[in-house]
């Protein structure tokens, strides 16, 4: 499934690194009999200044990635580098913080779409992450 996601890059950029993505990996309900294992190795790095999309079809793990990378969930296993702070050795606290002063995040569901709404554009639903 994750070999299908795809970075695109959209504008060129400066050198450095500002994102770091190294053998990230995550299951949902791991060790039990619904285990889904969503991303399977995944590497890769955003410099400074670059635009990226992350494309791929329903279901193939771009939610989950978004999740980790803002520190809404916790990686299986794997780590992410923002800025030179690696985000998985932070406790609650400092990765609220973190949140806070460092990430952007425009969610899909919950907060933007009032329920209803997808029946006037319903054409949305298979654009937005
Ligand atoms: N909270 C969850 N518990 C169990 N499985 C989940 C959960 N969230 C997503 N999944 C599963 O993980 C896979 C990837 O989902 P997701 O990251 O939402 O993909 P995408 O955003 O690319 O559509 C799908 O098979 C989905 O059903
Ligand atoms: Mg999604």
């Amino acid at each position: 499934m994750t070999e299908q996601i795809v970075k695109t890059i959209l504008k060129q950029s400066d050198e450095r690194v500002a994102l770091s993505v190294d053998n990230l990996h995550h299951k949902y309900n791991k060790g039990k009999s619904n285990e889904v294992y969503v991303l399977k190795g995944i590497d890769f790095e955003i410099s400074a200044g670059e635009m990226v999309a992350i494309m791929g079809p329903s279901g193939c793990g771009k939610t989950t990635l978004l999740n980790i990378i803002g520190g809404l969930d916790y990686a299986t296993r794997g780590s992410i580098t923002i800025d030179n702070h690696i985000i998985g050795e932070m406790d609650d606290s400092e990765l609220t913080k973190f949140r806070r002063d460092n990430i952007g995040y425009i969610f899909q569901l919950f907060n933007l779409f009032v329920r209803g709404l997808w029946r006037f554009y319903p054409h949305l639903s298979d654009a937005l992450v």
